[in-house]
């Protein structure tokens, strides 16, 4: 069962965030290991592999926290906030197969140690393995929200399949591809806990489109962290979107600021797959020079100021600070 209504703070600390509601992540933690129980040895060797490795587990407490907005305490069903971290382990393990990644939350993918199509069929499983259980909730709108983001996050990934190697991508593209990639699952965390938790119709908008903004927020930090991080913290390698192709943020921004020779021997490298190490190296110093990070950053901030603006419609409540200082952490991370 979920811990009752904490006591409303004057300031929050991401930590105290954490702290505040450790037990119903922690039950979210048990439903995951308990669901955890596919007729295949295979899939739970994979899914705990990477379910095991950690992970923020901020889509969890994004439902968890959204639940509480109304003052409800949630039941049993924060198993959601369980099926909502399979299918995000399940895009994970999809996406380290197409970004032929080596490390996933501090160790080696799934792919390298089973190979891509265990890797695939495991992420299948636990798309349809979340979406049977969703079902038996019988709730329309949970089940609407959920098959949604899960269409949303296919299309995501096959609009940045179609973009790569397209260092031309414009900032609007980009953007479409980041709201549908990892907008779309965020958004589902709120509206679903908002939704479970009782508000309004006109609530549960506001609440999708605050998990939108901030997931858009969330994605920009991660590809300009992609650039900057450190790879320890970070439990993934770094450079890897350019390394593999992939056009983002920083790089839209920085590529109309260098000398034309320059430019041009750069998207040419990006088309040919012929981008090596020390072109990594040379273009996040020109990131840094010509404020491409700090732009990203910016971008990233103004979506954060939108999404603070969609909680307007609820009282002042413990969960709502929570929610402000989790919007911040979106954007003020190191992993
Ligand atoms: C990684 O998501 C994929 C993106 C959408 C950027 P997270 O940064 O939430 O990954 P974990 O769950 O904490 O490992
Ligand atoms: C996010 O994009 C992928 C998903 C929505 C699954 P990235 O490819 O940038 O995510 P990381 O950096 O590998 O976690
Ligand atoms: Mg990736
Ligand atoms: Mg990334």
């Amino acid at each position: 069962m979920g811990s009752g209504q904490p006591v409303i703070q004057s300031s929050l600390t991401m930590d105290e965030v954490w702290d505040l509601y450790r037990r119903d992540l922690e039950e979210i933690e048990s439903h995951i290991r308990h669901n955890l129980n596919a007729e295949a040895p295979l899939i739970n060797e994979i899914a705990a592999h990477i379910l095991e490795g950690g992970g923020k587990r901020i889509r969890p407490l994004l439902l968890s926290l959204c639940y509480r907005l109304t003052g409800s305490i949630p039941k049993n069903d924060l198993v959601l906030g369980s099926l909502i971290e399979f299918i995000h382990t399940a895009t994970l393990l999809h996406d380290d197969v197409l970004d032929e990644a080596a490390l996933r939350r501090g160790r080696p993918t799934a792919r390298r140690i089973w190979g891509n199509r265990a890797s695939i069929l495991a992420g299948d499983y636990l798309y349809s393995r979340a979406m049977h259980h969703i079902a038996a909730f019988k709730n329309h709108e949970v089940n609407d929200a959920m098959a949604l983001a899960c269409k949303r996050l296919a299309e995501g990934e096959i609009l940045q399949l179609c973009a790569n190697r397209q260092p031309l991508l414009s900032e609007s593209e980009y953007l479409r591809i980041v709201e549908y990639k990892t907008g779309a699952l965020l958004a589902a965390a709120c509206k679903v806990g908002g939704l479970m938790g009782g508000v309004s119709p006109l609530q549960a908008e506001e609440l999708y489109q605050f998990g939108l903004n901030l997931g858009i927020a969330f994605q920009l930090a991660d590809d300009w962290l992609d650039y900057t991080a450190n790879e320890k913290n970070l439990g993934k390698t770094l450079g890897q979107d350019l390394m593999q192709g992939m056009v983002t943020l920083p790089l839209i921004h920085v590529l109309p600021c260098l000398p034309a020779d320059d430019q041009r021997t750069l998207v040419a490298k990006i088309e040919r797959n012929a981008v090596e190490e020390g072109d990594l190296l040379q273009l996040t110093a020109h990131m840094h020079q010509h404020g491409s990070l700090g732009y990203t950053r910016t971008r990233s901030r103004e979506y954060i100021e939108t999404a603070l603006l969609n909680l307007a419609t609820f009282e002042d409540s413990t969960a709502k600070r929570a929610l402000i200082v989790v919007a911040d952490y979106m954007v003020n991370r190191d992993c």
